[in-house]
């Protein structure tokens, strides 16, 4: 399904407050269809506010990243289904991924699972009891997420590339460590500029402060939609 060069940004309402984050909202007005609220907006009201955002024609990712016992992951992500939401996160192990699938039901959301956090090296797996590096648990669980049933991943835009020979052309690869040529990289250590990720093959970019901190956030908006346009895809 092609998907408007628009819809394939989504701008991260990475702000401490409902306020904030309408003012964000306010300021982009129709350039930007697509919001991702995660843990610091979403226990802020971001919730309620995901719900007034979507009754106004956008669409939302909310980044919970959910991970519980399968009856409780199941029953939450069929709450989040009657939100409208249009894609939620869980942690990539088989039973919250198999109880994620269960809970969206027939509905439109889509399940979009996160492999290893990207804060993660081989130490920190080890110390977490894990006997594999990162690559291959990464690796190993986005053939478990395919298999499962999972619509997408969120990946760096280096993995795009290697994750889209095991998805398959059907799961939707949406990548954050997005910087616009010039723009600052921040914390972020693995980046890609908007075109290069959408020609390594990532269906939709998550960008935080490019936009968020841009002295004119709507030019800088239509500037990566620009070069999601003009990408070689
Ligand atoms: O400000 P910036 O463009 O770096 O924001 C990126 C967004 O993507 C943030 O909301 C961040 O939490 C999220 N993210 C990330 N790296 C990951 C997963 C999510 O930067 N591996």
């Amino acid at each position: 399904m092609a998907v408007d060069a628009r819809e394939k940004l989504i701008v991260a309402l990475d702000v401490p407050s409902v306020a904030a984050a309408e003012a964000v909202v306010e300021r982009l007005g129709s350039s930007v269809v697509f919001y991702k609220i995660g843990y610091q907006l979403a226990f802020a009201g971001g919730l309620v506010m995901a719900s007034k955002l979507i009754a106004d024609g956008k669409q939302v990712f909310l980044d919970l990243k959910l991970h519980d016992i399968g009856n409780t992951v199941e029953k939450g992500v069929q709450s989040v289904a009657k939100t409208g939401a249009t894609f939620v996160t869980v942690h990539a192990y088989p039973q919250t991924m198999k109880a994620a699938v269960a809970g969206k039901g027939e509905s439109n959301l889509r399940i979009l699972a996160v492999t290893v956090l990207t804060s993660y090296d081989d130490a920190d797996l080890a110390a977490a009891g894990y006997d594999m590096d990162v690559p291959e648990l990464a690796a190993a669980r986005a053939q478990q997420a395919r298999d499962i049933g999972i619509d997408g991943l969120v990946c760096s835009p280096e993995e795009v590339a290697k994750l889209r020979t095991i998805a398959g052309p059907d799961m939707t690869l949406v990548t954050p460590g997005i910087r616009p040529a010039g723009s600052a990289a921040g914390d972020q250590k693995r980046i890609m500029t908007p075109a290069q990720a959408i020609e390594a093959g990532a269906d939709y970019l998550v960008v935080g402060r490019p936009v968020l901190e841009a002295s004119d956030p709507r030019q800088a908006a239509d500037g990566i939609v620009m070069e999601i346009t003009r990408s070689k895809k």
